[in-house]
C-alpha cells in the first residue's frame, strides 16, 4: 500500500480476522445511547449510516426508525457490506436496511431525500471532509440533521503506556488517518459546508477491561506498515498493552466528539 493513500486503502483491504474484531468492538451497547441523543431519531425516518462497516450501528438505527423507516448504509468495503447484510438478516431487519457500496465519497441518493445522516468514526478517513459534508447537505431535506461522532487522536490517553511512547507510536501510525484531529475540527468543517450553528458535545468513558485494546493493536499494525519506527519499539508496545490488560492495569480514554447540525 502507498503511504499517500494508506488511510483509504487499509479499509479496502481488511483481513477476515479484523472484520470479526470490528463486529465485537462496534457492537451497539445500551450505555452508548447518549451518543445518539442529539440526532433525535424517530419512527418513520430515512436515515443514512455513512461508513456503516459491518452494520452494528445500522441495526440500532433500524430499531429506532421502526417498520415504517429506512436505513441507507453506505461503505467503500464490500466485505463489510456483506457482513452488514448478514447481520441485518440475522436480526430480521433486512426489509428496513438498504446497503450500497460507494467508490467516491458521494452518497448514491437524491437531493433532499433523507431526514438524518449519522456518521460514526468515518470522517477521519475521507479525502476531503468538507466536500463529504457538502454532499450530506445536498442529500438532507431542509431541517434534516447531520450527526457526526468522531475521535480526536490528539486526546487519546493510555496507561501504563504514557504520553511520550504513545505519541511515537501514533506518529508512525498516522498514515492510517487522513485527518487525525477530526474531533476538534468537525465544527469548522460543518460551517464550511454551509451548516448553521453546529452543536458540539463530548462523551468520554474509561475502558479498563481491554475491550478497546484492538484500537492500539491496529495502531501498532499501521506503525509497522509505515516503516517509520523500529520494530522492537512496536513489539514492546504491543506486549505492554497485552500484559497490562491481563494484569488489570490497562486504561484507555478516547473522547468522542458529537457534532450535530441542521440543513437550513
Ligand atoms: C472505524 S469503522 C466505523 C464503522 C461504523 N461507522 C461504526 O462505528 O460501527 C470505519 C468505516 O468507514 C469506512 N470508510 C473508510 N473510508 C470511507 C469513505 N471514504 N467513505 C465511506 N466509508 C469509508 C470503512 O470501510 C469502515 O467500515
Amino acid at each position: 500500500m502507498q503511504a499517500e493513500t494508506y488511510y483509504r486503502d487499509h479499509w479496502l483491504d481488511v483481513d477476515p480476522d479484523r472484520v470479526g474484531q470490528y463486529e465485537d468492538m462496534f457492537r451497539w451497547r445500551p450505555e452508548m445511547a447518549p451518543m445518539l441523543a442529539a440526532a433525535e431519531l424517530a419512527q418513520g425516518q430515512t436515515v443514512v449510516d455513512y461508513g456503516c462497516g459491518p452494520g452494528m450501528l445500522s441495526l440500532e438505527l433500524a430499531r429506532r426508525v421502526g417498520p415504517t423507516g429506512t436505513v441507507q448504509g453506505v461503505d467503500i468495503n464490500e466485505t463489510f457490506l456483506e457482513r452488514a447484510r448478514a447481520n441485518a438478516a440475522g436480526e430480521g431487519l433486512s426489509d428496513r436496511i438498504q446497503l450500497h457500496r460507494i467508490e467516491t465519497d458521494a452518497l448514491p441518493l437524491e437531493d433532499g431525500s433523507v431526514d438524518r445522516i449519522i456518521c460514526k468514526n468515518v470522517l477521519e478517513y475521507v479525502d476531503d471532509p468538507t466536500g463529504t459534508l457538502r454532499d450530506f447537505h445536498r442529500t438532507l431535506r431542509p431541517g434534516g440533521l447531520v450527526h457526526a461522532i468522531d475521535s480526536d487522536w490528539g486526546m487519546l490517553a493510555v496507561e501504563p503506556i504514557g504520553p511520550e511512547r504513545l505519541a511515537r507510536i501514533f506518529d508512525a501510525a498516522s498514515i492510517a488517518y487522513r485527518t487525525p484531529l477530526i474531533g476538534r475540527k468537525l465544527r469548522g468543517f460543518l460551517r464550511d459546508a454551509d451548516f448553521d450553528d453546529p452543536v458540539v458535545s463530548i462523551v468520554a468513558t474509561a475502558d479498563t477491561t481491554g475491550r478497546a485494546a484492538p484500537i492500539l493493536l491496529n495502531m501498532a499494525k499501521y506503525a509497522r506498515e509505515s516503516g517509520r519506527l523500529d520494530e522492537r519499539e512496536i513489539d514492546a508496545f504491543v506486549s505492554n498493552v497485552k500484559t497490562s490488560v491481563e494484569e488489570g492495569s490497562f486504561l484507555l480514554v478516547l473522547p468522542q466528539f458529537l457534532v450535530t447540525a441542521a440543513r437550513p
